[in-house]
């Protein structure tokens, strides 16, 4: 059955935009479990401008379904990594610049490393996915490593224009699915999926999980705000 993982990045995102202790992303998790969530994912970036250490600790104790830790694939984070134990750890790469985690990680480009990082977590019971583009030559180097785990990068398939794009690129991760499943890979997928574009995406035969982050936090600000400003009249008037 397909699942959900929610990524709640960016309910830390507004806590560091004051630097305080609100929204807490751990409160987040609990909510989004309750919600039906069957995984909750974090990016620990290597600036920590959402999500902090102390968030992956707590949620490695509270998560009640499983905690996916993305993280690059670095010295640092291998490490916290095998220290704080999450159910299995998706590897992306990172540049500080970016916005978002803006295209798959290239395995080719360090494939011997990355194979010993993927030997040093799944030999402690972690069992590591690869967040790359649909591309044979990835899939193939992904299943060299012997993870467990490839995510599709969906957001090309995201940022398509037009129907006739949107198709091409849906083809493109089926294709991909399809192959990585034939080399024993699981096959999740994530980035940019919304509440518009997700259904064809959980259609593609032998997806796993969908993880999903920004247009969940973006709808639960909306759909929280009336009951927000409601709540703070009764404050007001020390009705609370
Ligand atoms: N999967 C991976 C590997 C990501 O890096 C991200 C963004 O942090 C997501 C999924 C979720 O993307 P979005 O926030 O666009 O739903």
């Amino acid at each position: 059955m397909l699942t959900l993982g929610v990524n709640i990045d960016h309910v830390a995102t507004i806590r560091q935009a004051r630097r305080t202790i609100e929204p807490d992303p751990i409160a987040a998790a609990v909510l989004a479990e309750l919600g039906g969530a069957d995984g909750i994912t974090v990016h620990l970036r290597e600036d920590r401008r959402h999500i902090q250490d102390r968030d992956v600790r707590l949620l490695r104790e509270t998560v009640r379904t499983h905690l996916n830790l993305e993280m690059a694939p670095t010295e640092e984070m291998v490490s916290i990594a095998l220290e704080i134990k999450p159910d299995y750890v998706t590897l992306v790469p990172e540049k500080r610049e970016e916005i978002t985690t803006e295209g798959g990680l290239n395995i080719l480009a360090d494939r011997d490393r990355y194979s010993q990082i993927v030997d040093r977590l799944q030999n402690a019971d972690i069992p590591v996915s690869w967040f790359i583009d649909s591309d044979r030559a990835q899939i193939e180097a992904a299943a060299q490593t012997k993870a467990k785990f490839i995510e599709l990068h969906t957001g090309q398939y995201a940022e398509a224009n037009g129907e006739s794009e949107r198709e091409k690129e849906l083809k493109i991760l089926a294709e991909g699915c399809e192959f990585a499943l034939s080399l024993g890979l699981r096959v999740n997928a994530g980035h940019g999926l919304t509440y518009w574009n997700v259904y064809p995406v959980g259609c593609i035969a032998g997806m796993e999980e969908l993880n999903i982050g920004h247009t969940i936090v973006s709808r639960a600000v909306l759909v929280g705000m009336e009951r927000a400003v409601r709540e703070m009249k009764l404050a007001m008037q020390g009705k609370l």
